[in-house]
C-alpha cells in the first residue's frame, strides 16, 4: 500500500510539473508571438495556445505598456488586433499573464505625408524547411539587420502536415518574428495538406491567399503560385484567370510614382543546373507578371522554390529568386545569359527603401554581402539618409567586395544611379565576378538540359 501511495505521489508530482511546465513559462503560449498584417495605425498579433482562452495585449511606447487590446471570444489562434497607433513609429507590446512573452514592432509608413522618404528595411528570405539547423543560422543573420518589415517566399516546412516541423519552424523564427512582421506566400510545400495550417497560421480569413500590400509608397502584390483552386498540387502550380485579373486591377489602382514588387514562391525565371519537374520558371506566373507590367512597372519579383540566389533580368523583368533560408542548397547556372549574379549559399536580402530609392544586398549567414544593387531610383533625393543609404559603393568597399572602377562605369553616383526616365531599374553596381563570397563561392556551372529532357520523377523541393 504504501508503495502505490509512493507512486500516486509520483504521478501527480509529474502531472503537476507537465501543467506548470506548459503554461509558466510562456503564458500557455505555444507558438509565437508574430506579427501580421502591418498597417499604418494598426498590427496584428498572432499566438497559439493549447487550450482556448481570451488573448490580451499589453502595449505602448518607450517601456510604457500602459494600454490595452483584447479578443472577444475565448481561442487556440490568437490574433489581437491593435489600432490607433501612428504611422511609422515603434511600440513594444506583451501577451497578457505572469511572465513577459512579446515583443516589438514598428508601424508602416502612410502613403502619403511628410514621412514618405522616411527610410525602412525589407527582408526578403524563404525556403527554410527540412534543416533546422541552417534555418537558424540565417535567421539569426537576418535578425541582427532590424528590418521592419519581412517578406517571405514560401516553403516554410517539408510537410505542412507534421505539427512537429511547424513547432520547430516556429521556434527558430521566434525572435525575429516577435519583432518583425511578416508577410508570406504559399510554397509548395505549404499545400500538402491542402494549405490548412498554413491558413490558420497566416491567412486572412477575409482574403484569398493571394493578396497585396501597401507600404508606403512600396506596393507588394503576393502571389499563389502554388493555387489550389486553379488545380495547384504539391508537384505541380497553377494560377487562376481569377488570380491574374485581381492582379491586374491592382495594378491599375497604384498611383505611377509608386514603386511595386512581386512576391511568389515560383517565379517567372529561374536556372538551376539540373532542372527538376515542377521547377525553373512558372509560365503563368510569367505571364501574369508581364501583363501587370503593362499597367504599372514591375520593379523587381522576388521568389524561391529553387535553394540557392540568383538576380537575373529577362524578357525586360527583374527577377531574384531567394531560396537559400536552410532547405539543401542545389546549384545555380552562373553561367546562363539573363543570369547576373548566382550563389549557391545559404542567404538572405535587405533592401533599404526611401520613397522611390531602393537599395537591395543579399548576404549570407556571416552578414557578408556578396551581391547588391540600386532597385529602384529617381532624381528626388533620399531627404532623411541614413547609413542604410551611405553610397553603396563605399559600403561594399568596406566589406571587401568593392570594385569602384566598376561602380564609376556603371553609371552610379553615391547612393545610386539616377534613371533617365525617373523609373526602377536594376543597376548592378559591382560585377558579378568581382563579388563572389569567399565562404560560398558561386562556381562557374555547366548549362542544364534541355527543358524536355527526361526526368526523375516528381518529387517536391
Ligand atoms: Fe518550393
Amino acid at each position: 500500500m504504501r508503495s502505490l501511495f509512493v507512486i500516486a505521489l509520483a504521478a501527480l508530482a509529474a502531472c503537476t510539473h507537465h501543467e506548470a511546465g506548459e503554461k509558466s513559462p510562456r503564458n500557455g503560449v505555444e507558438l509565437g508571438p508574430w506579427l501580421l498584417d502591418p498597417q499604418p495605425t494598426s498590427m496584428t498579433v498572432a499566438w497559439t495556445t493549447p487550450l482556448k482562452t481570451v488573448g490580451s495585449v499589453s502595449y505602448g511606447q518607450a517601456g510604457a505598456l500602459d494600454k490595452k487590446a483584447s479578443e472577444a471570444e475565448a481561442t487556440v489562434d490568437h490574433r489581437v488586433v491593435i489600432t490607433g497607433l501612428t504611422p511609422g513609429d515603434k511600440f513594444e507590446y506583451r501577451i497578457d499573464g505572469e511572465v513577459p512573452v512579446g515583443g516589438s514592432f514598428t508601424t508602416a509608413p502612410p502613403a502619403e505625408g511628410d514621412l514618405l522618404d522616411k527610410p525602412f528595411r525589407v527582408l526578403i528570405y524563404g525556403d527554410n524547411r527540412t534543416n533546422g539547423g541552417d534555418h537558424a543560422l540565417v535567421v539569426r543573420a537576418a535578425g541582427s539587420e532590424h528590418a521592419v518589415l519581412a517578406l517571405h517566399t514560401g516553403d516554410m516546412v517539408v510537410d505542412a502536415k507534421q505539427p512537429k516541423a511547424w513547432a520547430t519552424w516556429f521556434a527558430v523564427e521566434r525572435d525575429l518574428l516577435a519583432h518583425t512582421p511578416i508577410v508570406p506566400t504559399v510554397g509548395n510545400h505549404e499545400i500538402t495538406d491542402h494549405g490548412v495550417t498554413y491558413s490558420r497560421h497566416f491567412k486572412d480569413a477575409g482574403r484569398p491567399t493571394f493578396r497585396a500590400l501597401q507600404y508606403g509608397t512600396l506596393h507588394v502584390l503576393v502571389l499563389d503560385s502554388f493555387e489550389q483552386a486553379a488545380g495547384a498540387e504539391p508537384h505541380h502550380g497553377a494560377v487562376s484567370d481569377a488570380q491574374r485579373a485581381w492582379a491586374e486591377a491592382e495594378a491599375k489602382s497604384i498611383p505611377k510614382d509608386h514603386q511595386l514588387w512581386v512576391l511568389v514562391h515560383q517565379g517567372p525565371f529561374a536556372h538551376p543546373v539540373s532542372k527538376r519537374p515542377g521547377h525553373g520558371g512558372s509560365e503563368a506566373v510569367k505571364a501574369l507578371i508581364h501583363a501587370v507590367d503593362q499597367i504599372h512597372h514591375v520593379a523587381a519579383t522576388f521568389a524561391g522554390h529553387e535553394h540557392f540566389y540568383e538576380r537575373g533580368v529577362e524578357e525586360g523583368l527583374t527577377w531574384f529568386v531567394l531560396g537559400g533560408g536552410g532547405a539543401p542548397l542545389d546549384e545555380p547556372d552562373a553561367t546562363f545569359p539573363s543570369v547576373q549574379r548566382a550563389a549557391k549559399a545559404l542567404s538572405y536580402m535587405v533592401v533599404d527603401v526611401c520613397g522611390c530609392h531602393a537599395i537591395g544586398r543579399a548576404k549570407d549567414i556571416t552578414g557578408k554581402t556578396f551581391d547588391e544593387f540600386v532597385l529602384g531610383d529617381c532624381p528626388q533625393a533620399c531627404t532623411a539618409p541614413t547609413s542604410a543609404f551611405q553610397p553603396i559603393a563605399q559600403s561594399a568597399a568596406d566589406a571587401g567586395t568593392a570594385d569602384a572602377g566598376a561602380a564609376g562605369d556603371a553609371g552610379a553616383p553615391a547612393g545610386g544611379a539616377v534613371l533617365p526616365d525617373g523609373g526602377a531599374a536594376i543597376v548592378p553596381l559591382v560585377p558579378a565576378a568581382s563579388t563572389t563570397s569567399e565562404a560560398t563561392p558561386a562556381a562557374p556551372a555547366p548549362r542544364p538540359p534541355p527543358r524536355d529532357a527526361p526526368s526523375a520523377p516528381a518529387q517536391a523541393k
